[in-house]
């Protein structure tokens, strides 16, 4: 879906409220079998873990960002999965695709009552750019000419708003060899949009199975584990981490300050293949 500022973006609560609360849970990598292991760790049982860890928050996030990789095999069953347990969870849902995913078939099952697939979401004093990173049968990320434009035309509008921008790929080196070769390629073109517009207060991705948070030139660039597998922080090679399935929850302050933290998972036994060299 080609994502256009003319049409009307989804306005989520009143402009009054002062904290927007987010779930970002992401890389979920759900299969179509019930039973399928990423590096033997079934996905659908982490990533409920996490969802359940989500649900007891003491203050409930307004909105889930699912950043991408939602599906290992891009099915719609994965996704029909996923489409009915957010509405479960009855939080509102938002979603980027990421590489392991078909955005044509996330538009078909992910969109559907309060699990959306709008891109521009104006909420609080922020308002939320959903970028479509992901690039057909490849594994790095690129943003299309589109989606610059998007980007830029939401930004320019939207001057009197605090900006987070999402999407799936990393736009700056995380510092893991492997992965930063599969980042975002065209990174230079989307951080001059960003460097031109100062009312972006933070950009937030998924795909690196990490977390990671940085601030440069007073935005913060932040990264988030998995829900299911985690990549070892700083490896030349793919290395599966011991650490537990996770999640980020921020708070988006109506002055335009980010606050977050990232959660696991700490109360299911976990079984991950650290044998396998390759996902
Ligand atoms: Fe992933």
């Amino acid at each position: 879906m080609e994502n256009n500022i003319e049409n009307l973006p989804y306005e989520l609560v009143p402009s009054r409220m002062d904290v927007v609360r987010i779930a970002q849970v992401t890389d979920s990598h759900i299969f179509s079998d019930p039973e399928g292991c990423l590096l033997g760790l079934n996905t659908r049982e982490s990533f409920e873990a996490v969802c359940e860890r989500v649900l007891k928050e003491e203050w409930r996030p307004d909105f889930l960002l699912a950043t991408g990789d939602l599906a290992q095999d891009s099915s719609p069953e994965a996704y029909k999965y996923l489409a009915d347990y957010f509405m479960e969870m009855s939080i509102p849902s938002f979603w980027v695709a990421g590489n392991h995913d078909n955005p044509d078939t996330m538009e078909m099952y992910l969109s559907n009552g309060i699990v959306m697939a709008a891109k521009h979401l104006l909420v609080g004093k922020w308002q939320i750019i959903l970028l479509d990173s992901s690039v057909a049968r490849k594994v790095h990320g690129h943003l299309s000419d589109s989606q610059l434009s998007f980007l830029e035309k939401a930004l320019a509008r939207h001057t009197d708003r605090h900006t987070l921008v999402v999407l799936h790929h990393q736009p700056t080196d995380v510092g893991s060899t492997w992965l930063d070769g599969i980042g975002l390629k065209n990174r230079e073109e989307f951080s001059e949009v960003i460097d031109k517009h100062k009312h972006v207060r933070g950009v937030l991705w998924g795909h690196v199975h990490q977390e990671f948070h940085e601030v440069i030139n007073g935005v913060e660039w932040i990264a988030s584990p998995s829900s299911c597998v985690q990549f070892t922080p700083g490896s030349v090679d793919f290395s599966a981490d011991k650490k537990a399935p996770g999640y980020r929850y921020l708070n988006l302050f109506a002055d335009g300050r980010i606050e977050t933290v990232v959660h696991r998972i700490d109360n299911i036994e976990f079984t991950v293949d650290y044998s396998i060299k390759g996902y």
